[in-house]
């Protein structure tokens, strides 16, 4: 058995006592350090059924710790190795990381860069990771120096990081937030504008003034059509998200007459060898005194009040569960 948060149809989520099965082939026990608080964490909470598809579950999306126990046929892990693994289906098809034991797939694990200590990865997270997915994308496009570059949903979890990440690289940032008492903050990390999210949230023509030279959008919606419309000529934008809304309400006219590239960002089912290049960068991008600044550590009975907060856009940066707790 092991201490962890579970969800079901026949009772609230709560702290109790769940069974540990034995890693089967191609699986890996791991004991569980830290997890993290997602947006998605916060839906598998409400038993969102696009996220919680098995009940029970034991919500996470995120796994933090040492690898313990080995299935038959695994390689490339060893017992002893610390580790991470974010998304691949981890609380939402199976059970996740709010959780003192894990049983993972070992397909998709990361093996931590000596540079990055347990907590600072859970920092990081799905989050920081899907950022820094964000950013290898958009700089296949993006020169530093070439214009600024936007982030929305520059409170948030993805958000925060990319800023971080992009001003890491020399970009110059400009950061859009609803939340204005949250500018110093936001400018601490790397940006050097700050801009009112209401300002992009009303659907505005397919074609506006040429204004950033790239963008990470977590928000989707109008918000992502506007940002399209805004964009210079040969410009990019990543979209992973949809904060706002999952619409996306534009017109072909920023692709055909502006070059604009749209980059879809997907961390749930990211291939192993991007996960080692993210993370990769993230040990050398990222600064840990920055993102522990807008990081605060709970444990798993007060994750459960800050999924729903998250959800409800009222946190800033990140949120590391520390199962011990
Ligand atoms: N594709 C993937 O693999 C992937 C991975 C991770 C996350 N995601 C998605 O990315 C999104 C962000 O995740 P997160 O963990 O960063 O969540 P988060 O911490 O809740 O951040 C989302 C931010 O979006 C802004 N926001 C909220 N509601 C909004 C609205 N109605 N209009 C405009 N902006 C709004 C808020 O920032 P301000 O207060 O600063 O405005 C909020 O802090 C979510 O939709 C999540 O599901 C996708």
């Amino acid at each position: 058995m092991t201490r962890a948060v579970l969800v079901s149809s026949s009772a609230p989520p709560t702290v109790t006592d769940v069974d540990v099965t034995d890693p089967a082939d191609g699986e890996v026990l791991v004991d569980v350090t830290y997890s993290s608080v997602n947006y998605k964490d916060g839906l598998a909470l409400a038993r969102n059924p696009g996220v919680a598809r098995v009940d029970p579950l034991v919500p996470g999306i995120d796994v933090v710790g040492t690898v313990s126990a080995l299935g038959a046929g695994v390689q490339d892990v060893a017992i002893g190795d610390r580790v991470v693994l974010n998304g691949a289906g981890l609380g939402e098809t199976r059970h996740g990381g709010w959780a003192a034991h894990a049983v993972v797939p070992s397909g998709s694990l990361v093996v931590l860069p000596d540079t990055i200590d347990d907590s600072f990865a859970a920092a990081i997270g799905t989050a920081g990771f899907t950022a820094m997915l964000s950013v290898l994308a958009l700089e296949r496009f993006v020169e530093p120096g070439s214009g600024p570059v936007l982030v929305t949903g520059a409170s948030g979890g993805v958000g925060t990081v990319a800023i971080a990440l992009l001003a890491a690289r020399g970009h110059q940032v400009t950061a859009s937030t609803g939340r204005s008492a949250n500018e110093a903050s936001l400018r601490a990390l790397g940006a050097t504008d700050v801009v009112d999210r209401a300002t992009l949230s009303d659907l505005g023509k397919p074609m506006q003034r040429a204004t950033w030279a790239g963008a990470v959008d977590s928000v989707g919606g109008a918000t992502l059509a506007n940002v399209l419309a805004t964009t210079k000529w040969g410009g990019a934008v990543t979209a992973c998200g949809l904060a706002q809304d999952s619409a996306l309400p534009t017109t072909v006219l920023p692709f055909i007459l502006r070059a604009v590239s749209l980059l879809g960002i997907n961390s749930v089912d990211a291939p192993l060898e991007l996960r080692r290049r993210a993370w990769e960068r993230l040990a050398t991008d990222l600064d840990p005194a920055l993102l522990a600044g807008v990081t605060r550590v709970v444990g798993l009975e007060e994750a459960l009040t800050v999924g729903p907060q998250v959800v409800a856009g009222a946190v800033h940066g990140r949120t590391v569960v520390a199962v011990d707790r």
